[in-house]
């Protein structure tokens, strides 16, 4: 009955996010302003998992064999079925009362009741089935049917139900767990409990990494933390050691001590590909663009780890984030300024869906106006729940957008602290700040 374990977990996930948008709903009410990125991201959340997946597991396997094993079992399921086939067009009626709301043309204390009026429609059906069909499942199915239930759910190798997809939920439910405003949080046991960035759980964490170049040691015993949704800097001096250690952590450059965990799992031995596979994808140092190759064949380059159907869809997101590379999109990379081809760097590293995206010096080379502009997609790129490790020169602007910071002299960590007291520090100021 693992199934129903899941089926649970996944309901409590369900409550929680309802419980967040009710209060998020409540703060609007009250004068907040509108977190359209959150209540989006929600919306995908609900989408993509619960009416796309949660809701036909159920219909089709543990519905069905409920109807055949039990007489009573229609009562309770054609109204929750209803409700299923219903999902999508309710969610895209908020999807719209969201959209008129961000534009002016439907007054907040509507969107919130709209809001309320779905949550608490999804909150009674999470209850009816916790309460009626649950127990009834655990009291009439046999074995077998528990056998089907339980793969149906459990399936790792299906490509929709599988471990994939899976990975990308539990992304999606970060990317929400980060963009809830501070006073909501999406706590992990109870409704609504209050839970600050810095409980976020850990994504990276790197123990004591040594690499050596022949005889001299570039990297003597770095550790250092990442956590879901955090923008973390490492800042440095020429030759400190910045790219050798991006290198080392995406798995090109051999290490000689320590090790790497990337979101619990231990990385230290995986090979670079299967890294990238697992969402650790990075912009090079310098942008490496492939000169004679189009801007959307070097887009698909970033995609090769990816399945092919999620290319065009993937392209276009980045494309909307960068108008210009859709303009050019059929010329040569090597046709564009230093800056756009960051930018395409950073698409390229963005269509391997990255759970955390690499940057080494994006500003490298750039004029300041340009400068600005990189540091702004970064700063859309926070926002909208990306966990990065930003490698700079430029500690200022690094440090200024990033939550944390490390500061890194000839392969070792001397300071760390969050962005804002390391820019304040004397040390980091007479070292890279010129005062
Ligand atoms: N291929 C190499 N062979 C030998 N030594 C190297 C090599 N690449 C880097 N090093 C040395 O390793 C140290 C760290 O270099 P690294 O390129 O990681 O620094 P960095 O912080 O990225 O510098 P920059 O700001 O110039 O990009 C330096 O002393 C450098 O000379
Ligand atoms: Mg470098």
């Amino acid at each position: 009955m693992d199934a129903l374990t899941l089926i649970s977990q996944e309901h409590s996930n369900m409550w929680r996010l309802a419980t967040s948008i009710d209060q998020i709903a409540g703060d609007m009410q009250a004068g907040a302003p509108l977190e359209t990125s959150f209540f989006e991201a929600a919306l995908d959340y609900i989408d993509q998992f619960v009416d796309r997946m949660h809701h036909p597991k159920e219909d089709v396997h543990l519905f069905r064999l409920l109807r055949l094993r039990s007489e009573q079992a229609a009562e309770v399921l054609d109204a929750l079925e209803a409700d299923h086939r219903q999902g999508p067009d309710k969610l895209a009626q908020l999807r719209a009362q969201l959209a008129a709301a961000a534009q002016g043309h439907l007054p907040a204390a509507a969107l919130a009741e709209a809001l309320w009026r779905y949550t608490a429609g999804l909150k009674s059906h999470i209850k009816t089935e916790e309460q009626h069909v649950l127990p009834l499942a655990r009291k009439v199915l046999q074995p077998q049917d528990w056998h089907e239930i339980d793969q149906a759910f459990g399936n790792h190798h299906d490509p929709v139900f599988g471990e994939q997809s899976k990975a990308e939920f539990r992304e999606l439910f970060h990317r929400i767990v980060s963009l809830a405003p501070d006073s909501v949080g999406l706590g992990a046991s109870s409704a609504g409990s209050l839970q600050a960035a810095t409980a976020q759980p850990v994504l990276l964490k790197m123990q004591g990494l040594e690499s050596c170049y022949g005889r001299i040691k570039a990297l003597k015993g770095i550790s250092l933390e990442v956590r879901r949704g955090e923008t973390v800097a490492l800042v440095g001096a020429n030759g400190a050691g910045k790219t050798t250690f991006l290198r080392a952590l995406s798995g090109v450059q051999p290490i000689s001590a320590g090790s790497i965990h990337f979101d619990g799992e231990d990385i230290t031995q995986l090979r670079s590909d299967k890294r990238m596979r697992r969402g650790i994808c990075q912009s090079p140092e310098g942008r490496q663009v492939f000169g004679p190759l189009s801007i959307e064949d070097n887009l698909r380059l970033g995609a090769y780890t990816q399945p092919k159907h999620q290319v065009a869809g993937d392209m276009e997101k980045i494309f909307a984030m960068f108008p210009i590379l859709k303009e050019k999109r059929a010329l040569p990379a090597g046709t564009l300024s230093g800056g756009q081809q960051q930018m395409l760097a950073i698409g390229r590293a963005l269509m391997g869906r990255p759970r955390m995206l690499l940057l080494d010096e994006p500003s490298m080379g750039l004029a300041p106006l340009l400068v600005e502009e990189v540091f702004n997609v970064i700063k859309t790129l926070k926002s909208q729940g990306m966990t990065i490790l930003l490698v700079e020169q430029n500690a200022f602007a690094a440090l200024a957008i990033a939550d944390r910071g490390y500061v890194l002299e000839t392969g070792a960590v001397t300071l760390t602290g969050t962005g804002e007291s390391l820019i304040h520090n004397e040390q980091v100021r007479a070292a890279y700040l010129g005062n």
